[in-house]
């Protein structure tokens, strides 16, 4: 047989082994989507968009309609683009690695904040650069700027903010990001920005765009999606947008992959953008399950978590309980049937659990009590 790849050995496949559907009754906090419907009118336009016909090839980075919905809704964040500047993509991850692929060579080093999502750390070996995980402050998940500096070398060439955050459901406070806009500032490096989870924010402090800050926008790329917002997860729908020279660079990346996403996706995305209530309905919802799975996990003996402040997850140290985390995922599913992502999966992960609430709160309340059972016992 020929030979393969000599990057794709050595990518990880994230959190799979821990998302295969557990034994029927097992209470499941391992998906990292929400279990909301999409809303009704969206699939409504894309059915008609197919009973009218769009089923050819259209404009690569998107029809002029969704990438101008796309552009109108970041200004909600102060992000001012155009949408000549905007491609939507299949889903954010893919405008991940296009942002990835079109600002970094091999050997160039990534910034992540550890834990961090595990796609970054493939798509960066994917493309041959190199992923540095350096470890966020253990008592709140916020970026540990001293270890920042400390991880940047020649090398250096991007850091990933993901805030809110997931794994960790932590938000970056404004000062956060200003600070880290002005260490890439200071040492040339491109800032990709996934905003996916921007709207799920439950403190005070908002989603911040480095975009919006000063010498931001030349270095930044803004990456985000439908996917959790609007509960739209298998729709594969995606956006980038940034400085027009490094959109060409974007666009010759989505041209050459995927020429778009489907055509009849496209109206009924920028239908969504539009939509307000459903939106607020699911953010509802998520900030009750947060409250009330936080208060339920307070009780649990040995399980610690500082209350999240956006996204819809909560990553918990379990050290106390004595085990280590894939033990305690391992045990937590054979004996007390519920499911959860062990953090050591994740660099910097370790001795942590993931808890995804895009489940009911019903789920929440049982899944709760068989943990502070099976603990307790
Ligand atoms: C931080 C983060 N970015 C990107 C994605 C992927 O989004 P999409 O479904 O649009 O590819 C996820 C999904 O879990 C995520 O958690």
């Amino acid at each position: 047989m020929p030979t393969l790849n000599d990057s794709v050995g050595s990518v990880g496949r994230g959190f799979a082994a821990f998302l295969t559907p557990p034994p029927e009754g097992t209470v499941r906090f391992t998906v990292g989507q929400p279990d909301f419907r999409t809303p009704d009118s969206v699939v409504e336009m894309a059915k008609a968009a197919l009973d009218e016909g769009q089923h050819g090839y259209t404009r690569s980075q998107g029809s002029e309609e969704v990438c101008e919905a796309v552009a109108n809704h970041l200004t909600k964040y102060g992000i001012e683009t155009n949408s000549l500047d905007v491609v939507v993509s299949p889903g954010c991850k893919q405008a991940l690695l296009y942002a990835m692929m079109s600002c970094l060579n091999p050997g160039d080093e990534v910034i992540l904040f550890a834990p961090a999502w595990p796609s970054y750390d493939g798509m960066l070996k994917l493309i041959g650069a190199v992923p540095v995980h350096v470890p966020v402050n253990r008592s709140n998940y916020h970026p540990d700027m001293d270890a920042v500096r400390a991880a940047i070398t020649s090398s250096t060439k991007a850091m990933i903010i993901n805030s809110p955050n997931n794994p960790t459901g932590a938000v970056y406070f404004p000062a956060e990001v200003e600070e880290l806009t002005k260490i890439a500032i200071d040492n040339d490096l491109w800032i990709f920005d996934d905003m996916i989870y921007s709207d799920l924010v439950y403190s005070d402090h908002k989603y911040l765009s480095p975009a919006t800050l000063d010498g931001g926008f030349e270095r930044t790329l803004t990456i985000g999606g439908w996917s959790k917002i609007w509960a739209m997860t298998g729709w594969r729908l995606g956006w980038i947008t940034g400085p027009s020279e490094v959109m060409e660079a974007v666009k010759t990346c989505q041209a050459s992959a995927a020429s778009h996403v489907p055509t009849f996706l496209m109206g009924a995305g920028a239908k969504a953008l539009a939509l307000e209530e459903e939106p607020q309905a699911f953010f509802e919802e998520f900030k009750e399950r947060r409250e009330v799975f936080h208060a339920l996990l307070e009780e649990i003996p040995g399980i610690n978590a500082p209350k999240p402040e956006g996204a819809f997850y909560i990553l918990a140290d379990i050290t106390e309980t004595g085990m280590d985390d894939i033990e305690f995922a391992t045990k937590a599913l054979e004996e007390a049937n519920v499911h959860l992502v062990p953090g050591s999966l994740m660099p910097g992960g370790e001795g942590l659990v993931r808890m995804s609430y895009g489940t009911s709160l019903e789920q929440i309340h049982e899944g709760c009590r068989r943990l502070k059972q099976w603990l307790e016992g």
